[in-house]
């Protein structure tokens, strides 16, 4: 008797545990009162499904990457049939006029699987990316000179790469250079996919991972590597980093990096100490958000950190991916909310605080990420499965 009701007891508390961690009852609350009216970037004439990352290459100009990352990485299509990716950029943020095209890649096989994930814009010119090539390659970062032609456009000329070891195959996630050689870089899941793609992975390592994330097991890290050119990557696992669902990392370019764990709600923050260039946490932040990329903001000297409100709407979104992805206007159309907070510094407590800066059901259908351009008009969001980038334009006070 005793033993059924204490067998019942730890049911139903185990259950209310996955409701609370999922995030099944939370609440939706809007708050657009910096940056609303977000609508999708018109695009003509190319795909733009997948753009899960965007850098700002200059005042005017926002490189953005595109893989339909949701269909590959949820294994609803294989590594052959997925839709590959490219890169765009967006001009015109200074004067308003803002114009979407595809740019040119100079020097780039087709015989390979170009599936672009995090990039980073490393001393304003050059363009690494994360490349999850599976058997046609592995996992790579490579290395892209950014061009400007005469009519200003962006085009990338490929240079070289670094290979990354197997157990990195397909979960690496995010990167920042701190150094041309000297790169950090997430792996946010504990078993790398199969070299043919997420697809064949085995159940039992898809429901372990479930596990671990529900158990709040950390198995995930931030590695501390160096690029070796043309050759394998040396890489180290940065201390205290290990997370759940280590994910987006940021770097104001001076001494503070940004880590989100996306399926812990927290931000740590690491000192980079610029004499003996050892890297320390000085902090961690929980955050209202299932924290997925992060960005720097120059101007307001603060991070960005973007994510889904539960994972329960992370769950519920493969049904929704058709409708979300051919959706024809120019506005989300599916309920999923999208949360955005900055991280700065107190001056005086000398503490990293988080406050909302965008709340919305109707922004964008799977954020992934937001940033600030310089003129703080506007603020972009990515998203990993939604049809294009999205816009959304600051209120006049
Ligand atoms: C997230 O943002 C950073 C810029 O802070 C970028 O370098 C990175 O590649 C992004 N990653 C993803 C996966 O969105
Ligand atoms: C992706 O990986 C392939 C194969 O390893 C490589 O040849 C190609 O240049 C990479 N593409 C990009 C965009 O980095
Ligand atoms: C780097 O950060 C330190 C400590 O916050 C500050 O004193 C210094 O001015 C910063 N340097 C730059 C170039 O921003
Ligand atoms: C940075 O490194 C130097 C040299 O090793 C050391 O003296 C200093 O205490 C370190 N600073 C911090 C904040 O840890
Ligand atoms: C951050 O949290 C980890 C455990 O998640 C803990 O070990 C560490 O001491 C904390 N660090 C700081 C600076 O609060």
């Amino acid at each position: 008797m005793i033993g059924k009701t204490i067998i019942s007891l730890v049911s139903v508390l185990f259950i209310a545990h996955i409701i609370h961690l999922l995030g099944i009852f939370s609440t939706n609350l809007e708050y657009q009162e910096k940056y609303s009216d977000c609508e999708y970037l018109q695009t003509q004439g190319f795909d733009s499904i997948g753009p899960e990352d965007s850098v700002f290459y200059n005042k005017d100009i926002l490189i953005t990457m595109q893989a339909n990352l949701y269909k590959a990485f949820e294994g609803m299509e294989s590594i052959e049939t997925v839709q590959k990716g490219g890169f765009y950029a967006v001009y015109g943020i200074s004067t308003g006029k803002l114009e979407a095209k595809k740019i040119q890649i100079k020097n780039y096989p087709d015989n390979i699987f170009l599936i672009p994930h995090g990039i980073y814009l490393r001393d304003s010119n050059y363009l690494s990316v994360i490349n999850h090539s599976f058997y046609t390659g592995g996992e790579r970062v490579e290395t892209f000179r950014i061009l400007l032609d005469e009519k200003g456009q962006v085009a990338l000329e490929y240079l070289h790469y670094t290979k990354m070891d197997d157990k990195f195959n397909g979960i690496t996630n995010d990167l920042v250079f701190l150094t041309s050689e000297r790169f950090l870089i997430s792996d946010c899941m504990v078993f790398p996919a199969p070299l043919s793609g997420p697809k064949d992975q085995p159940a039992w390592q898809k429901v372990l991972t479930f596990v671990t994330q529900i158990l709040k097991i950390k198995t995930t890290y931030v590695w501390d590597c160096k690029y070796v050119q043309g050759g394998l990557a040396t890489c180290g696992k940065l201390r205290n980093s290990a997370g759940i669902m280590i994910n987006g990392i940021a770097f104001d370019g001076n001494e503070t990096i940004a880590v989100a764990d996306t399926a812990d709600r927290q931000i740590k923050l690491f000192r980079l100490n610029n004499s003996n260039k050892e890297i320390e946490l000085i902090q961690n932040i929980s955050v209202d958000q299932l924290p997925d990329n992060i960005t720097y903001d120059p101007v307001n000297k603060q991070f960005i950190s973007a994510g889904l409100n539960s994972a329960f709407e992370y769950l519920t979104l493969s049904p929704k991916i058709e409708q979300i992805q051919k959706n024809p206007t120019k506005k989300s159309i599916v309920d999923m909310q999208a949360k955005v907070h900055t991280i700065k510094l107190n001056p005086i407590t000398k503490q990293f605080e988080s406050q909302l800066l965008l709340s919305s059901s109707k922004a964008v259908a799977g954020i992934s990420g937001a940033l600030i351009d310089e003129s703080q008009k506007y603020l972009f969001l990515t998203s990993f499965p939604d049809k294009s980038l999205v816009v959304c334009t600051r209120r006049s006070q």
